[in-house]
């Protein structure tokens, strides 16, 4: 391969990861699913899973992990959905 073209190819390859970074940026989040008796199902065995051991049982922030975290409180659940809205 020529110094040419490898420096073309460098190139391509370049501007096709920023082409392609750029669209994933651009993409619109997906439409939340309807929920359904079982996705409710699912969620509830996820969040016994991976969330209980800090939100605690009822999302009270009491679960056994959260005594290390210092501040972290209930939120209702009006702010719980915002903060999930606005992705922060
Ligand atoms: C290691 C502990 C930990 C685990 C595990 C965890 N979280 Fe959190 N979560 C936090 C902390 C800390 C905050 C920030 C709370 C604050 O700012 O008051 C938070 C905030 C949130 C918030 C924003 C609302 C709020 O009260 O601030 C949501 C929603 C949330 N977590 C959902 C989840 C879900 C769903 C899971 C499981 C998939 C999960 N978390 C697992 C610690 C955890």
């Amino acid at each position: 391969m020529t110094m040419r073209s490898f420096l073309s190819l460098t190139g391509a390859l370049s501007l096709f990861c920023v082409t392609a970074v750029y669209a994933a940026g651009q993409a619109k989040p997906a439409a939340a699913a309807a929920a359904s008796p079982e996705s409710i199902t699912n969620g509830a065995a996820l969040y016994k899973r991976q969330c209980v051991m800090c939100h605690g049982a009822t999302g009270q922030g009491d679960g056994p992990a959260a005594k290390n975290l210092k501040g972290f409180t209930a939120r209702s659940d009006q702010m719980v959905v915002f903060d999930v809205k606005m992705g922060q």
